[in-house]
Parts: structure tokens; C-alpha cells; sequence
């Protein structure tokens, strides 16, 4: 028999209809005479009764446990008052069975499918397609598909054209690790999953497409956090002959539609921030700003250049900052023990202590308030833009020790105080004008920030000539946040040979190493490549924003543990000796 329709839409518009339903057992009650099972699928729980006055009903309803597929056949009628559900969306109604059938038996689970419930994580991930059952990783996943829905409708409608990239590529230099493919025609060569359709979306551009998209699966072998999978999706787009303001305008209106069709949320673009990158890191110390927290960081290192309090004094003149926070209404919030915990949170960023000072209605107190003259107190109170009842954290010694503290404490006392503002919850922010180049500390050496096919800004191009210093030059990139998080990154490219081998030559390629690495690029360029920039999106940062989550395997329905494995399929495995033969592969006892 056919299906009437989902078990969880049945309401008080099919009252007095026979409905045929399928679904699987969310609990059963038995009461003798009458039993209850909570029938669930897709679109959410539906009440069945099974009353021994109908022939038959009871032997099936007395066999059904939990997680059974079963079919049922009934009469929808209302609920006895006592038993309405005003949070179900069936909850008025229930479904007097008059016949039922088991589908399929199941094993007892190894864990209770109800959402908030406290089950190991690991075992979780191993039974990943029981855990998927519950109501919100069904509404997470759909969430994803909406956005992707959404996405592709944009740019269909803005004349983007929709081109798949190889998934076996090549090894590129630069950025994280590569995964790589063994080739069994080539023993000893090497596929590379891509870290991004970057090389070929420019070569695309090259080819003339004018407006390229694309929903591109990433791979990264690098470590893994809350907001970052070895494999990831991103919304990717290329375009030609448009300027980076240009570019930021229409991806401002795709987040609206997007917000439009998943959130039903009315997206001000007017309102977007945009902030440089300097700006960025000197008011909140990081480049992925959460602006529904309205207090700043503030650069004290002038007022207390020469205080008596050595850690503020000396940090200055050792050539590092001074900067504070003031948390409003943090005074009595914070005792102690809690700025002691603060301290040891910050650690992990280098930070050698937490200095702190409670503005009360006697004025600044603590134990380092004996350090300051008065004149030295108002000038910290104004300069932190501190009010009564503040708690003010102090940061003093490196710059980016410090930037990272503040940026860490900033967001943890506004959770905890809870001062993150809801009247705006989507806040969005371009951070544009990026240094070209940043030092990488895994890489020991200067690396690009972005990706080494990033324009530098028209006037800094100079800064790549010999005899200049490159590490000045910014450049025409703009990253997209949402919420503190990194939404997506894009810039204007590079098109021209000349500066992109300038590039390159700052960045340690010999000219035969940057041949070897990106010579088809670098070649194609020769052939007349426009002018051209893009993005791309992190689509599942995004899902899991909307989704209110803070973890994106929440959005993924098959991810991988904090060790880069699959606890369901346990990949990775070792493979038959007779497909490392066919690929010309030995592998070696790893030296523990
Ligand atoms: P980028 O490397 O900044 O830029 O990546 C763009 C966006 O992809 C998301 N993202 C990730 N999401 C989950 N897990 C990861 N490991 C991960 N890494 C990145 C982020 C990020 O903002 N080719 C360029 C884009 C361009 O210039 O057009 C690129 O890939 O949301
Ligand atoms: P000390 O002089 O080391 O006892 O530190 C006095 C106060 O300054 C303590 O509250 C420390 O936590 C704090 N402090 C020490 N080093 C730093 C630093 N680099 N930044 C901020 N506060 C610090």
C-alpha cells in the first residue's frame, strides 16, 4: 500500500482519514489493553495507539522494539486532552492502528537515538547512520543541502557556469599537506587530491568562461580542529574582469540569499562591515573578528611606558605592546580563582600572566593597583574606555602573544557573561587590504598569506623589485567572517608572468622550481590571461553556523575523528600486499 505522507505531518487536517504509514519505533509503553509506540521519520514522531479491540493489532504492537521498521495502517484521531503534545507538530492527534506490520527487526542500539543525549562520541561516529537518525543531525544535513541548493540557484541565476576540476591533480607546493594518490601506470608518481580548484579555476579564466562555480570537495592533511575536516566542501567561484569591491558586492548578495532561503533571515548588505586587516587585529587581535561582542581591545603601551610596574614598563621597552580589555560588568564576576583560570586558559598562547585591575566605586583596585599614581589610573581607565564595574585584562610583551590572549578572552568572558549580542546574530565582516606575506613558523620561513597567485595592492607592486623588501607589500585579498568564524577567503590573481615570477622569486623559487611546481600555469598565462579574482566559501562553516553548532562534523554525514579517521569504515587501512605490488609500493615499519 501506498504511504499517505511523512508520520511526522500527520496534524488535525487528516483527523477522521485513514493513513497508511511507515517508519522506525522510537519507543514503545504498554499498558496491556493498550499500547503506545512513537513512530518516527524524516519530518519528525508520530503518537500510535494499538487497542486490543482491533483483531490482530495487539500480537504485532506486543513484538515491536525500538529502532523496528514497521508499516502501519489507522484511523487519525484526536488526542485524549491529557496527552496532547504541543511540541510535536502531530501532537494533537494520534493514530488508532488497525493493522501494522513489522518491516524489519533491529538489534538493540548501542546507544538511546534521541537528541541531547550523552553517548561517547567514537561510538557515535561508529554508528554513524543510527546517530544520523535523530531529529537534528536530519534538520543539520538538510540545512546543508538548502545552502547548496541555494548556492547553485545564485549563481545559475547570475550566469555562473557550473565546471567540475580533476580530483587527481597534482602536487603543488605551498599551503598544507598534500594527500596524495600512488599512480599504478607510473610507479613511484604521484596524484594529488587538490587543496582547492585554485590553479585550474584561474585557468578557466583563461579559457575564457568569464563566471566559473563550483561545489568543490577539498582535501587537507593537516591538523584537525572544530571548524576544520581533512575533506571539506567549499562554494567556490571565479570571475573575470571584475574589481575585488565588485566581487565582495556579489558575494554580499548570494550570503543574503542565502540567509534568505535557509535562515528566513533579512540580510542588511548596507550593514556588512568591512574592517582592514590592520584594523582588524589592533581592535580584536585577530583576523576573524566576532562583532556581536561590542568591546575592543585598546593599545595602553604609550600610557604605561614608564609606570612602576615593571611587566607593562619593561614589555614596552623590550619593543613589545601593553593592551587591555575591559569587561564590562565583569568587577564582581570574576573573583580570583576565575582571572587565575583566565591566566592558565592563555597560557597556551605564550602569555606569561594575566595582569588585571576591577574599576569599583573606590576606583581601580587589585593587587598591581599599589604600581599606579593616579594620574596613571585615569590614564589606563580612559584608554581601556573602561566604565564602573569593569573587570580591565591586561596583555603586556609580544604583539601577537598578546593579540591572541585578548582575542581568546574577549570571546570566553562574552560567552560567559554572556555579552554576545542577539539583536544582530548574523554579523558578517570583510577584512580586506592583507599583508602579502606572512612568516610561517612550521615553514621557517616567509610564506604567502593567502596563496602565491594573490595580487599585491597596485601601488605595492614596487615592494617586489630588487633591492625592496617584499614582506611590506599588502595585498588585494578579502576573507569573509561570520561570527568569529572564516567564512571564505578569495583575491584578485595574478595574470601577468612578470609578476607572478616576481612573486615566486619573493617567496624562494628558484626560476626552475617554480617551472617544475607551476609551469602549466605560468605558461598559460603567456597565452593572454584576463584580469581575475575570486572566493570561495567554506560550506561547512557555514552549515554549522546555521545550524547553531560549533563542531562541523555536526554538518557532515560521514566525518573524521580529531585523528583523521572514519570509526565506521576505519579507513584508513592497510591494503593487500598483490595493490601495493600492482603500484610498486614497499611500505616501511613506521619507528616508534
Ligand atoms: P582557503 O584556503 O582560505 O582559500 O579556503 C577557503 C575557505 O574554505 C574553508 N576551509 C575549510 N573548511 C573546513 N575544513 C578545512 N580544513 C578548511 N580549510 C578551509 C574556510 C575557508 O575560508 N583557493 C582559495 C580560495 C580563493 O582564493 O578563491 C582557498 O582555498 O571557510
Ligand atoms: P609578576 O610580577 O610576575 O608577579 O606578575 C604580576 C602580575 O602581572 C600577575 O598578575 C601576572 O599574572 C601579571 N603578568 C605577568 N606577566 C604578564 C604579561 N606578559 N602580560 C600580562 N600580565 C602579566
Amino acid at each position: 500500500m501506498e504511504r499517505t505522507t511523512y508520520a511526522g505531518l500527520i496534524d488535525e487536517s487528516y483527523l477522521g482519514q485513514t493513513v497508511h504509514l511507515t517508519g522506525w519505533v522510537q519507543k514503545r509503553r504498554d499498558f496491556g489493553e493498550l499500547v503506545f509506540v512513537d513512530l518516527r521519520d524524516r519530518e519528525g514522531l508520530l503518537q500510535l495507539t494499538f487497542n486490543a479491540k482491533h483483531r490482530g493489532v495487539m500480537f504485532v504492537a506486543n513484538d515491536m522494539r525500538n529502532e523496528y521498521v514497521v508499516a502501519v495502517t489507522g484511523t487519525v484521531v484526536k488526542r485524549d486532552p491529557s496527552q496532547v503534545n504541543p511540541k510535536l507538530r502531530s501532537g494533537q492527534v494520534e493514530v488508532d492502528v488497525t493493522s501494522a506490520k513489522i518491516l524489519a527487526g533491529a538489534k538493540t542500539p548501542p546507544f538511546y537515538i534521541e537528541d541531547g543525549v550523552n553517548a561517547n562520541e567514537e561510538l557515535k561516529l561508529k554508528y554513524r547512520y543510527l546517530d544520523l537518525r535523530r531529529p537534528e543531525m536530519q534538520r543539520n544535513l538538510r540545512i546543508r543541502s538548502k545552502i547548496m541548493a541555494s548556492a547553485m540557484q545564485f549563481m545559475d541565476s547570475h550566469d555562473f557556469i557550473n565546471i567540475e576540476t580533476p580530483d587527481l591533480a597534482k602536487s603543488t607546493p605551498e599551503g598544507a599537506r598534500d594527500y596524495l594518490v600512488p599512480s599504478r601506470i607510473f610507479p613511484g608518481s604521484f596524484y594529488a587530491l587538490p587543496q582547492s580548484p585554485q590553479l585550474f579555476k584561474q585557468l578557466l579564466m583563461g579559457a575564457g568562461f568569464d563566471r566559473y562555480f563550483q561545489i568543490a570537495r577539498c582535501f587537507r592533511d593537516e591538523d584537525l580542529r572544530g571548524d576544520r575536516q581533512p575533506e571539506f566542501t567549499q562554494l567556490d567561484m571565479e570571475t573575470s574582469f571584475m574589481s575585488a569591491q565588485q566581487i565582495q558586492e556579489l558575494v554580499n548578495q548570494w550570503v543574503k540569499q542565502i540567509m534568505h532561503d535557509v535562515a528566513d533571515f533579512d540580510l542588511d548588505t548596507e550593514k556588512i562591515d568591512k574592517l582592514t586587516w590592520q584594523e582588524s587585529m589592533d581592535r580584536f587581535g585577530t583576523d576573524k573578528p566576532d562583532l556581536r561582542i561590542d568591546y575592543e581591545i585598546h593599545d595602553l603601551s604609550e600610557q604605561v611606558k614608564d609606570v612602576e610596574f615593571g611587566v607593562f614598563s619593561r614589555a614596552v621597552q623590550d619593543g613589545g605592546v601593553v593592551k587591555a580589555l575591559a569587561v564590562p560588568g565583569g568587577a564582581d564576576h570574576y573573583s580570583r580563582k576565575d582571572i587565575d583560570k583566565l591566566a592558565q586558559y592563555i597560557e597556551r598562547f605564550g602569555a606569561k600572566g594575566l595582569a588585571w585591575l576591577k574599576y569599583t566605586d573606590e576606583g581601580l583596585t587589585g593587587p598591581i593597583a599599589k604600581f599606579f599614581t593616579d594620574e596613571d589610573k585615569q590614564a589606563i581607565i580612559d584608554g581601556a574606555q573602561a566604565s564602573q564595574g569593569d573587570l580591565i585584562l591586561f596583555g603586556a610583551g609580544r604583539r601577537d602573544i598578546v593579540a591572541a590572549s585578548l582575542d581568546a578572552l574577549r570571546r570566553s568572558t562574552a560567552a560567559e557573561l554572556d555579552l554576545i549580542d542577539t539583536d544582530r546574530p548574523w554579523r558578517f565582516a570583510w577584512i580586506v587590504d592583507w599583508p602579502l606575506f606572512e612568516y610561517s613558523e612550521d615553514f621557517g620561513r616567509w610564506i604567502a598569506a593567502h596563496h602565491p597567485f594573490t595580487m599585491p595592492n597596485e601601488e605595492d607592486l614596487h615592494y617586489l623589485d630588487e633591492g625592496e623588501d617584499p614582506h611590506q607589500a599588502h595585498a588585494q585579498s578579502y576573507d569573509l567572517v561570520l561570527n568569529g568564524y572564516e567564512l571564505g577567503s578569495g583575491s584578485i590573481r595574478i595574470h601577468r608572468t612578470d609578476i607572478q615570477e616576481k612573486m615566486l622569486k619573493a617567496l624562494g623559487f628558484t626560476p626552475d622550481q617554480a617551472q617544475e611546481a607551476f609551469g602549466f600555469l605560468l605558461e598559460g598565462m603567456e597565452y593572454g590571461f584576463p584580469p581575475m579574482g575570486g572566493i570561495a566559501l567554506g560550506l561547512d562553516r557555514l552549515a554549522m553556523l546555521l545550524a547553531g553548532r560549533d563542531n562541523i562534523r555536526d554538518v557532515i554525514a560521514f566525518p573524521k575523528n580529531s585523528r583523521a579517521t572514519e570509526p565506521m569504515t576505519e579507513a584508513p587501512t592497510t591494503v593487500s600486499p598483490k595493490q601495493l605490488l600492482e603500484l610498486g609500493l614497499t611500505v616501511e615499519e613506521p619507528e616508534d
